[in-house]
């Protein structure tokens, strides 16, 4: 799609709320963290997921932000490499964990939540990923598919509410007996490189 078809689809009703979704850059970081702490303050430091995705990067091509026409960075979402347990036969499961997705405060209602989280499933569908989990209120994320059914036998690294984890398959079956507990697979970010000790990081 082009990014002026893009355009059309999001325009408010009224004409006053255009916004365009595109693959974010290392430029939109600092503009993003500013969003997150305004939309979800600081305990989104201290949720379990954030253990899945300290120090590790995006999986590739699945990291978005959402722009106004002014160029005013309005809303982001991003989907990380994980491992969810096992499957019946004892064989790693490879997903993504879907988070955080925060938008402008003063802009919620208006369909960037939806448009991003549409974007961000069917980027990673395209691109072969078997499913996503994340934790999050069902009364919100079950209108894309999401449910618990899934993820009754996986565990995240940390205290969650049993109603809150969710998952979609990207494929049908690919949860299919997945049980055990979530773990990062993500690519290192250079971040987490720089605070490793010299030694570490050039041994082999
Ligand atoms: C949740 C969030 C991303 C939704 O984005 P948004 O752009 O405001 O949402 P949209 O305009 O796309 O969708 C609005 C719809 O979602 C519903 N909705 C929004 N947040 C909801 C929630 N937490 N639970 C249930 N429904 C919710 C609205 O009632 C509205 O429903 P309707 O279409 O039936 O009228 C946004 O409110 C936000 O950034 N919240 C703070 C951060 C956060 O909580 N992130 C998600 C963690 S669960």
């Amino acid at each position: 799609m082009s990014a002026v078809e893009f355009i059309e689809q999001n325009l408010h009703p009224d004409g006053s709320q255009a916004f365009i979704i595109r693959n974010e850059t290392a430029l939109d970081e600092r503009a993003r963290e500013a969003l997150l702490d305004r939309a979800m303050g600081e305990g989104r430091r201290r949720k379990s997921s954030e253990k899945l995705r300290r120090g590790r990067l995006p999986s590739e091509g699945l990291a978005f932000v959402a722009r106004g026409i002014n160029g005013a960075l309005l809303g982001t979402v991003r989907l990380w490499d994980i491992q969810a347990g096992h499957d019946a036969a004892g064989k790693p499961v490879r997903a993504l964990l879907l988070g955080p997705l925060a938008v402008e405060p003063s802009l919620k209602g208006k369909g960037i939540g939806v448009a991003l989280m549409r974007h961000a499933t069917a980027e990673a569908a395209r691109l072969g990923h078997g499913a996503v989990i994340l934790v999050g209120d069902p009364e919100y994320y079950e209108r894309f598919g999401f449910s618990g059914t899934k993820t009754a036998d996986l565990a995240m690294p940390g205290p969650v509410e049993r109603r809150r984890f969710l998952a979609l398959e990207l494929k049908a079956g690919h949860l299919e007996g997945c049980h055990g507990l979530l773990t990062p697979r993500g690519r290192r970010s250079s971040h987490a490189m720089r605070v490793l000790p010299v030694s570490l990081r050039f041994s082999r």
